[in-house]
């Protein structure tokens, strides 16, 4: 409810009766539930942004020049596709950069030496693509065509496709390094790809919903195996639609 204007807080009253008040005070610590002095030292504010920026700005920037190189080849892959009206292995293509409070949680979670020298050299997914396929044959399609450029290493590969997690999850997990160009010097930047259909990514990110509702209600119920046959019937139901385009496309 509006508070009583007194006759000092009441400046300016026009016939249109715009008011102007001016002993009204904004109570920040309602925002935000800690302050103290440094929060609230504009100076510091602003150091420490820029000290954060010096450190981690280089390095986003890198993952972010390979995270766009790796786009740009599966965009060049699906704009052939559409240039020969043949049906597109791509549906979309997502993509994130690690925040630095991530990289520092995966550092902590993997006992490993908390440096921004240990992140770049022991973290292979601080940039992430997701390309999500129609079927589950046009995931190894793409995993053949990137497979094949020469200028791109493969680091690692996991396939949760032929070989599901516990829980149902599913997707083709590949690491690879990609040429990042600076100041005329090349640099092989990880970027980790998760190839899956839309299927396995509807399933993953209900799951992924799933567990943060339930981290948050600190409820100890396992559903994996409830998880489990949820993604079996996903997957049939994929299957059955797979077998019918695989009827549509080379003929009944
Ligand atoms: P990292 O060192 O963190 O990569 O651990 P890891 O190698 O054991 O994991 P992996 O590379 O197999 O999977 C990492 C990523 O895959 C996660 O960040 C998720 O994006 C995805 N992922 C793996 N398992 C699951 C799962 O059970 N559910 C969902 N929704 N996503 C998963
Ligand atoms: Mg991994």
């Amino acid at each position: 409810m509006r508070r009583k204007q007194t006759e000092k807080e009441v400046i300016k009253i026009k016939e249109e009766s715009i008011i102007i008040e001016r002993e009204e005070t904004l109570e920040i610590n309602t925002l935000m539930p800690a302050v103290n002095s440094n929060f609230d030292d504009m100076e510091r504010i602003v150091d420490l942004k820029s000290e954060f920026s010096q450190a981690m700005d280089p390095i986003l920037r890198m993952y972010n020049a390979a995270m766009n190189e790796a786009i740009a080849r599966f965009e060049i892959i699906k704009d052939e596709f559409q240039f020969r009206k043949q049906r597109c292995p791509i549906h979309h293509i997502d993509s994130r950069l690690k925040s630095a409070d991530s990289i520092l949680g995966k550092l902590q979670k993997k006992q490993m030496e908390l440096t921004l020298t240990a992140a770049c050299n022991c973290i292979f997914d601080i940039a992430g693509v997701r390309i999500v396929c129609p079927y589950v044959k046009d995931i190894y399609l793409l995993r053949e065509r990137i497979m094949a450029q020469d200028d791109i290493m493969i680091m690692e590969e996991k396939d949760y496709v032929a070989h599901p997690k516990r829980n149902g999850y599913r997707s083709l997990h590949i690491v690879i390094r990609v040429p990042v160009y600076f100041m005329n010097k090349k640099q092989m930047v990880p970027v980790e790809l998760q190839i899956r259909s839309l299927a396995m990514d509807l399933w993953a990110s209900l799951e992924h919903d799933l567990k943060y509702k339930s981290s948050q209600n600190e409820s100890n119920i396992d559903f994996t195996a409830k998880l489990y046959e949820c993604s079996k019937l996903i997957y049939q139901a994929e299957d059955e639609m797979e077998k019918i385009n695989d009827l549509l496309e080379d003929g009944l």
